[in-house]
């Protein structure tokens, strides 16, 4: 947390010590507009997942009461106590921060999470379908459910889709509402958009600091909702028509995907030229124009965002006729980097991987998460066990949920030739190679002395994230990718 939000202090803090009741129940037919317009907010918000915790603790930091609800019991038992349900820095204080102070509460069930909150956002999963188009399944069906609530409650409400949803979908869930409860949108009730861009590995900094807060709404009082839902937050509001905001989240992270792509492709190019990508990219990237930012070498992107958003974003111009062949490419770049970097790990053995062992540093998609969702980590293993090599695998936070995704990468029980290490020293000592998938600052604690247990004497680091220079000094081989010797 910076100092400008400690001392920003929420800004209706007086106003709302202490639990809230819930306000007496009108007469049928007498709508409540008065408390959604005039009085505090209460922001529900359904879908407990990265995004919905990382607003849920946000919008209670800036001194709003928000109330969360998940259809998963397990989890709203956590979130209840405070307890983060994964790992992300600062993810655990500020949690329990929120729920100590009675900011945040968690509803035991859908209908008193929908009758205390005056503005839902639904931060719900919108996955890929095998076809890449995204199943929006979930918000279609939750809002059935709440549309059949709609047609009891007697306030004005603003439902809010929070979830990365292909243009169109706010819209859908609005015609869905009205069908179900037989109200009027724009008179009982709204629906907007307003998609999310923090990351994983900073949730708690990007929820707390956005870097814009896009507004998908041609609607005046669910803009006013919003923007009280939002004050006190730093970051420029932008509002737009809901299918505009849409295409923004997508346009987002198609266009930084792309950058990955590209910084790859030059990556692979430096290496065969024989000189080192990274100075190259820092002087493109100086470029004002152009940015440093997501122009690093890599095995590639992973995580729940990237892939599936890009994935959805060529499917749904497809079905409207287009044709996107600069997203496309960065996804086909995408799913050939991981061979890529087990072609590196093979041509520094010699070219043979068969019968040796490669400790696999870092399974979780990137450092500062234990999200393994899509991680290049699982194509990697994939390619080694293809070619015959035994892999140990290490990660300082994800080896339990790495090894819980397994069974659906692999057709076939590796056996004995996949082995998970709960420690680093353990996956190194007595392997062959270590190949490097992932930044964890621990990897560049590991002492010189345990690097040099390999057997073979050869790291490779597919993200460029150990000082190589030390380890050559002591007699060790160190292949980078992107970094071409000259
Ligand atoms: N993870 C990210 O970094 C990130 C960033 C920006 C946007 N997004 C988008 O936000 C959305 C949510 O992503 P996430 O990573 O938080 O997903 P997630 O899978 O971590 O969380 C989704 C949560 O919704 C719950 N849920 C499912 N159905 C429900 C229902 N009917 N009612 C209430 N709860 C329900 C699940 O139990 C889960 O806890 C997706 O559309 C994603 O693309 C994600």
């Amino acid at each position: 947390m910076t100092a400008r939000n400690r001392s920003r202090g929420p800004r209706t803090r007086k106003a709302r010590r202490g639990p809230r009741a819930d306000p007496p129940e009108k007469a049928r037919g007498q709508l409540d507009v008065a408390r959604a317009e005039e009085g505090p907010l209460t922001l529900g918000v359904s879908g407990m997942g990265f995004v919905g915790v990382a607003m849920a603790v946000a919008f209670a930091h800036y001194g709003h009461d928000v109330v969360g609800w998940d259809v998963v019991d397990r989890r709203r038992e956590d979130i209840a106590k405070g307890r983060a349900p994964f790992f992300d820095p600062g993810l655990q204080e500020t949690l329990s921060s929120a729920v100590r102070t009675g900011r945040l509460k968690v509803a035991s069930d859908r209908e008193s999470f929908f009758r205390r909150a005056d503005v839902i956002f639904l931060c719900l999963p919108t996955p890929s379908r095998p076809d890449g188009s995204v199943e929006t399944s979930f918000l279609e069906e939750e809002a059935l459910r709440l549309g059949k609530l709609l047609r009891k409650g007697r306030s004005w409400k603003l439902f809010v889709v929070k979830s990365t949803s292909p243009p169109g979908t706010a819209r859908k869930v609005e015609r869905i509402l009205a069908g179900e409860s037989g109200k009027h949108p724009a008179q009982d009730f709204a629906v907007a958009c307003n998609p999310e861009f923090l990351a994983e590995g900073s949730l708690v900094k990007d929820a707390l600091e956005p870097s814009r807060i896009v507004l998908g709404t041609t609607d005046a009082r669910a803009e006013r909702a919003l923007r009280q839902a939002y004050q006190g937050f730093p970051g420029k509001v932008v509002v737009l028509p809901p299918p505009a905001a849409e295409l923004v989240k997508y346009s987002s992270n198609a266009l930084l995907a792309v950058k990955v792509s590209f910084a790859n492709e030059v990556a692979r190019l430096s290496e065969k030229v024989g000189t080192d990508v990274y100075p190259v990219l820092e002087a493109v990237g100086m470029d004002p124009r152009l940015g440093p930012h997501f122009l690093r070498a890599g095995p590639g992107f992973g995580g729940s965002c990237f892939p599936k958003d890009l994935r959805g974003l060529v499917a749904f111009a497809r079905q409207m006729g287009v044709a996107m062949p600069v997203t496309e490419g960065a996804l086909s770049v995408n799913e050939t980097q991981a061979r890529h970097v087990v072609d590196l790990a093979e041509e520094a053995s010699g070219g043979l991987l068969a019968g040796r062992e490669v400790a696999l540093l870092g399974l979780a998609f990137k450092s500062g998460t234990d999200d393994v969702r899509e991680s290049r980590a699982y194509p990697i293993l994939g390619e080694l066990l293809k070619r015959g090599a035994m892999v140990r695998l290490h990660d300082p936070r994800s080896l339990e949920n790495f090894r819980k995704g397994l069974p659906q990468l692999l057709s076939a029980d590796p056996g004995p030739r996949v082995r998970f290490c709960e420690r680093a020293e353990e996956a190194l000592t007595g392997a062959n190679l270590a190949l490097l998938q992932c930044d964890w600052p621990e990897y560049r604690e590991i002492p010189l002395p345990l690097w040099k247990q390999l057997k073979d004497r050869l790291v490779v680091d597919a993200r460029r994230s150990i000082e190589g220079k030390e380890l050559r000094k002591v007699g060790l081989r160190y292949v980078a990718i992107g970094r071409g010797e000259p």
